[in-house]
């Protein structure tokens, strides 16, 4: 009889497909869950009594920008404290490769890493850089669209010429061979606006042949959405690609109420094509500081400021106030800098989140000197706030959302699903006590009622603190599924 590592007894075993938890054993020997059962007459180096407790696959974070920071922080808290075990970087058009750049990468680019040598000039690097020094967490990485353009054009306020796109399309296919899993656009920024839709439709479709994905920060969250969303749908129909709306919402107050309108579309297109898409659970957005953004939210307040560090956390009103400027003036002085803005409706979001398909997505910013709190709260916010408390949808559900769903969306192989031969990225944690602690007060705290957190069998996040063990891994696009364009 063979010793398995570690024996869970008489957990409530949530197993990420949305069926009803059961009561169950669960073991795991070496890197992989290696039984599922009742009294399971299993012998095991370490046995947890995991009685009152949910074991739960561990999570996967749809949306995020961690592409640097499992580098510069592995331990990865912000993340393996909400029993995330999977991150999906480079989103939004920003991705740490392939970028050669010699000066301050544009905004927003910098969001990610405020110097050039914060960057990698190919996938192959990045992903050894990963490899040589693991984070907590697994990560799967997008190729985004802004980079591709940095990394090609001298000036990004006008469509590429053919002969770019020629240098985007060759760099993008030596990505996606060396482990990029999809393309990612952001055409709301700066570094994107000016490309039409066929520019990033022969990216799509350089991406479709590797049997990838593309997401997008569409160029319009606020009135132009419907359009946004027509145009999302566009290029899946004409590059053949699974497509995936990013942190899906109806930005600024006179676009608030359209989910009633954006998801019967999103609904509609999922009958002819594959539509995916994502969100996080909070009214506020957070990106890179800007005037048209501040004058469609109710409130800003600045996450990060380069000149002005200080200011990080205040009220952009209050801000303008002591420094005796108005708002514009302000904006600038404070420039380059992020912000986070409440413009959401929270009819919508909670619209949003139970839609069916909804992957649950912190779009966390790491590096922000007072970030946004989802990128400490997210996940648990889903399950204890919306889930148990508010009643928004089951348990079962919430996981689902942050779970299968997920690994079905990116083609991540064997995890999303508590079953015999797949990883041991799991979660045990408290159903009752589960809640994000992270404010808009006081963002960086991390939540409560998350036991132990295990990726690849290993132990991650123990008694409310990381253990120092590192166990993720660069998942290439090798690895993954292949995803199909069916119709
Ligand atoms: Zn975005
Ligand atoms: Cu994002």
């Amino acid at each position: 009889m063979t010793i398995a590592n570690l024996l869970f007894r008489n957990a409530r075993l949530i197993d990420g497909t949305g069926a009803p938890s059961r009561t169950a054993d669960v073991a795991i020997s070496d890197d992989r869950i290696s039984a599922v059962g009742n009294a399971l007459d299993i012998k095991a180096l370490e046995v947890i009594d995991a009685q009152g407790l949910v074991l739960a696959p561990g999570f996967i974070d749809a949306h995020t920008h961690d592409d640097r920071i499992v580098l510069v922080d592995p331990a990865m808290s912000s993340k393996s404290s909400q029993g995330v075990t999977t991150v999906v970087t480079g989103n939004c058009g920003i991705s740490i490769a392939p970028v050669k750049i010699k000066k301050r990468p544009p905004a927003p680019l910098d969001l990610i890493g405020q110097e050039p040598d914060a960057f990698f000039e190919s996938f192959t690097d990045y992903f050894q850089t990963v490899e040589a020094n693991p984070p907590a967490v697994n990560v799967v990485a997008q190729v985004g669209h802004s980079s591709l353009r940095v990394m090609a054009m001298q000036n990004l306020d006008r469509p590429a010429t053919a002969s770019e796109i020629d240098t985007m399309c060759t760099a993008l296919r030596k990505a996606l061979e060396e482990g990029a899993a999809g393309l990612s656009t952001g055409l709301e920024y700066p570094t994107a606006i000016a490309a039409p839709t066929d520019e990033v439709t022969s990216l799509a479709t350089v991406t479709a042949e590797f049997h990838g994905f593309h997401s997008t920060h569409m160029r319009d969250e606020g009135q132009g959405i419907m359009d946004s969303l027509a145009e999302t749908v566009h290029i899946g129909k004409t590059a053949r690609i699974p497509v995936i709306i990013s942190h899906h919402k109806c930005a600024g107050l006179p676009n608030h109420g359209q989910s009633l309108n954006t998801l019967p579309f999103i609904e509609n297109a999922q009958i002819q094509q594959p539509v995916a898409l994502d969100c996080y659970p909070y009214v506020a957005s957070s990106t890179v500081l800007d005037a048209v953004r501040v004058s469609k939210a109710s409130k800003t307040v600045v996450s990060w400021s380069t000149p002005l560090p200080e200011q990080a956390g205040k009220d952009l009103v209050d801000i303008a106030k002591d420094l005796s400027l108005d708002l514009e003036e302000t904006i600038k002085t404070l420039q380059p800098a992020g912000a986070i803005y409440f413009n959401m409706d929270e009819d919508d979001v909670r619209r949003i989140l139970s839609f069916r398909t909804t992957m649950i997505g912190s779009d966390g910013l790491p590096h922000d000197k007072f970030p946004h709190p989802r990128l400490w709260g997210t996940f648990p916010r889903v399950l204890g706030h919306y889930s148990r408390d508010i009643g928004l949808f089951s348990l079962e559900e919430a996981v689902r959302k942050m779970t299968s769903l997920t690994a079905t969306t990116f083609g991540i192989k064997d995890r999303g699903v508590i079953a015999e031969g797949n990883f041991a990225d799991l979660v045990l944690f408290d159903a009752d006590a589960i809640i994000d602690s992270a404010t808009f007060a006081n963002p960086a705290k991390p939540a409560a009622g998350i036991a132990q957190v295990f990726v690849n069998g290993a132990r991650v996040w123990h008694n409310g603190a990381s253990t120092g063990v590192r166990p993720g891994r660069g998942l290439r696009r090798q690895s993954l599924t292949p995803l199909h364009f069916t119709n």
